[in-house]
C-alpha cells in the first residue's frame, strides 16, 4: 500500500506540473483527493492490513494527501502568475496616446462678475453683508420711504408670502437692517437675489443686485461720484467715464441714475447700436440717503450723511460680456457657460 500511495503522489504531482488552467487543476484534484478519488480508494484496503501495519500506512496516507493538496495550491498560483504575464505580454496598448482630460468646471459668469465688483469695493474699504430674501413690508418698503399707498410701489411689484411678508424686490432693505444694528461709520456692500413680477429678455423674475451704503459725518454727494467713477474705471476700463442724470428714488434725495460711457463705441457722440446711439449705458441708481431713512433707524440726520447705490449684477455681466438675453444665465446650458471658462 505504501508503494501504491507513493506512486499516486508522483502521478498527481506530475499532472499538476503540466496543468495550464484552473479547470484542469480542479479535475486533477478531484481525481486524486476527491471522495471517489484514487487515494481514498487505496485507503479502503487499510482494513485488510495486519493491525501492526495500519498506523504506519495511515501516517503515509496523510502525508501523501497533504503533499498533493500543497501541489494543488502551488499549481493554482503558478497558473495565475503565468496568465497575468501572458496577458501583459499580449495586450495591445499604446502608452504614448494622449490621455482623456476630465471635464473641469468654471465659475458662472454672474459669480465672476460679483467677485470683480466685490474686489473693487473691498479695496475701497467696503465690507460685505447679507440680508434675508424674505422680507417684511417695513424693511422692503416702509422704512425706505415707500408707504402702503405710495405710487413707487408700482415700480416694484412683487411676490407676497402668507402672513404679509414678501420676497424682497431689491437689496435696499439690507441698508436699514445694517443701520439698525450698527452705529456709523458704515461702509458696506450687500449682494443677493431679489424678486419682481418682471419677465422679458432683459428682466427676470429673480435676479441679483449689489447694494452699497456709506454713512458717516461729512459724507457728500461728491464722495458718491468719486467712488462710482473709480468703480467704473476699475470694472470697465481706465478710459470709462460716468454721467449722473437726475432721477427719483424714495430713499435718496437727491437721486441719480448713473451711466457709463458705452463699452462698445467708447461713448462716441453718435453712439452705436448697443448704447442705442446715445454713447451711454445705464448701470445703477444712487443718491444721498434721505433723512427720513436715518430717522427710521434712529440716526440723527443733522449729524450723519451718506450715500447709497444699487446695481443689477446681470446688467453689469450683460454689458461686460456682451450678452443680449438675461435668460441665458439661468439655463445651465454648458455651450453657453463654457465660453466663460
Ligand atoms: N433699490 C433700487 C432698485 O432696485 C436701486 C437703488 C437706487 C438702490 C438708489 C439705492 C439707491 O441704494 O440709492 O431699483
Amino acid at each position: 500500500m505504501k508503494a501504491e500511495l507513493e506512486r499516486l503522489r508522483g502521478e498527481a504531482e506530475a499532472a499538476l506540473a503540466r496543468a495550464v488552467s484552473d479547470h484542469e487543476i480542479a479535475d486533477i484534484k478531484a481525481r486524486f483527493l476527491g471522495k471517489a478519488g484514487s487515494i481514498q480508494a487505496t485507503l479502503k484496503g487499510l482494513g485488510k492490513l495486519p493491525a501492526v501495519e495500519r498506523p504506519e500506512a495511515g501516517r503515509i496516507a496523510n502525508e501523501v494527501r497533504q503533499a498533493v493538496e500543497a501541489a494543488v495550491e502551488g499549481a493554482l498560483t503558478r497558473v495565475a502568475t503565468e496568465g497575468r504575464a501572458r496577458e501583459i505580454a499580449t495586450r495591445i496598448e499604446d502608452v504614448t496616446l494622449v490621455g482623456r482630460r476630465p471635464p473641469v468646471g468654471a465659475l458662472h459668469p454672474l459669480t465672476q462678475t460679483w467677485y470683480e465688483i466685490r474686489a473693487v469695493f473691498a479695496s475701497l474699504g467696503f465690507a460685505v453683508v447679507d440680508g434675508p430674501l424674505v422680507e417684511t413690508d417695513w424693511y422692503n418698503f416702509e422704512a425706505l420711504g415707500v408707504p402702503a399707498d405710495h405710487p413707487a410701489r408700482d415700480m416694484q411689484d412683487t411676490f407676497f408670502v402668507e402672513g404679509g411678508a414678501l420676497l424682497r424686490t431689491h437689496t435696499s432693505p439690507t441698508q436699514v437692517r445694517v443701520m439698525e444694528r450698527e452705529k456709523p461709520p458704515i461702509r458696506i456692500i450687500a449682494p443677493g437675489h431679489v424678486f419682481r413680477r418682471d419677465d422679458d429678455v432683459t428682466h427676470s423674475p429673480e435676479f441679483q443686485q449689489v447694494e452699497g451704503l456709506w454713512v458717516d459725518e461729512h459724507i457728500t454727494f461728491g464722495d458718491l461720484k468719486g467712488v462710482l467713477a473709480e468703480f467704473a474705471r476699475r470694472m470697465f476700463g481706465a478710459a470709462t467715464k460716468i454721467r449722473l442724470r437726475p432721477s427719483y428714488f424714495p430713499f435718496t434725495e437727491p437721486s441719480a441714475e448713473v451711466d457709463v460711457s458705452c463699452l462698445i463705441c467708447g461713448g462716441r457722440r453718435t453712439g452705436c447700436r448697443v448704447c442705442k446711439e446715445t454713447g451711454w449705458l445705464e448701470i445703477l441708481g444712487a443718491g444721498s440717503v434721505d433723512p427720513l431713512v436715518f430717522e427710521n433707524v434712529k440716526y440723527d440726520p443733522e449729524r450723519v450723511t451718506g450715500f447709497a447705490f444699487g446695481m443689477g449684477i446681470e446688467r453689469i455681466a450683460m454689458l461686460t460680456f456682451g450678452i443680449s438675453d438675461i435668460r441665458l444665465f439661468y439655463q445651465n446650458d454648458v455651450r453657453f457657460l463654457r465660453q466663460f471658462a
